[in-house]
């Protein structure tokens, strides 16, 4: 989320008197966002802050963990993510009142009655004791598990990054990802081949790579919504492709993605 982007809606949210109930912001392939220019500009709004911190369990942003920024967090236990569970996932705060309505609702909004008693609607939501204690198995390799993105991003960015045309994802002073995914951006015009092309001829040798993240103003289900862009998302999607990053991979397989690439040139 850009900083100056945020303020600008929320000046233009402010100016019609709807000001949103809360601010979403995600940490993007494992790097958290500037919370502290975000977090000045929410709370002189008086919105709160909602931190999606899924892709980044194990991140830190001026020495503090990702998850400890928003009013509330969530972290994410799917099978994709740097730790798993399987499925399912965390939302932390600090607010008890909010953590307690937080449980009320995941726990089918359950009134305290011997028989099921509803005043309002709620969700089953609940991770059960034997996925939690998956779960805390897995926190001992989250460190393990963060270093090895980080390898495999050092490798990638050592080995192609340096091409004319490549730009790693920058990691800027005060930032520590977990390179949860390793992106790049590809200019064409330099390499000689397009994002596109390389991720077809990653394909062709059953290696997946995705484009980066989709922006919310392309998606078709947001079109009617209002959006504040300055093109920086736009031009990531047009170029921005995700590497293999398992923390699985072998050094082999690794090797096979980064031929595939130089040879697109
Ligand atoms: C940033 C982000 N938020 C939310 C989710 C959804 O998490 P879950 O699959 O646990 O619902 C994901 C990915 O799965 C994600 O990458």
């Amino acid at each position: 989320m850009d900083p100056q982007l945020l303020e600008k809606a929320l000046q233009a949210a402010a100016t019609s008197g709807r000001l949103p109930k809360a601010i979403i912001v995600v940490d993007v392939l494992g790097q958290c966002a500037d919370y502290d220019r975000i977090v000045e500009i929410a709370r002189r709004y008086e919105v709160p802050v909602i931190e999606d911190a899924a892709e980044a369990l194990g991140a830190t942003y001026k020495n503090q963990p990702a998850g400890s920024f928003g009013d509330i967090a969530c972290f994410s236990f799917n099978g994709n993510k740097i730790i798993t569970t399987s499925g399912g996932g965390m939302l932390v705060c600090d607010n008890k009142d909010w953590a307690d309505r937080a449980r009320y609702l995941a726990t089918q909004a359950r009134e305290p009655a011997p028989h099921y008693e509803h005043v309002e609607v709620g969700y089953n939501y609940r991770l059960s004791n034997l996925l939690a204690a998956v779960g805390r198995g897995q926190l001992s390799v989250l460190d393990d598990r963060v270093n090895r993105k980080r390898e495999i991003f050092d490798r990638y960015l050592h080995e192609v990054g340096g091409l004319p045309g490549i730009t790693m994802m920058p990691e800027p002073t005060g930032y520590r990802s977990t390179r949860w995914l390793t992106a790049m951006q590809v200019d064409e015009s330099q390499f000689g081949a397009n994002r596109e092309d390389i991720r077809l001829a990653l394909e062709a040798r059953n290696i997946e790579s995705r484009p980066v993240w989709k922006p919310m103003h392309q998606q078709p289900v947001f079109q009617s919504c209002v959006a504040h862009t300055n093109g920086v998302s736009d031009r990531l999607f047009t170029r921005g492709l995700c590497l293999p990053s398992g923390s699985a991979m072998t050094d082999e397989q690794q090797s096979q993605v980064i031929e595939t690439i130089i040879a697109c040139r």
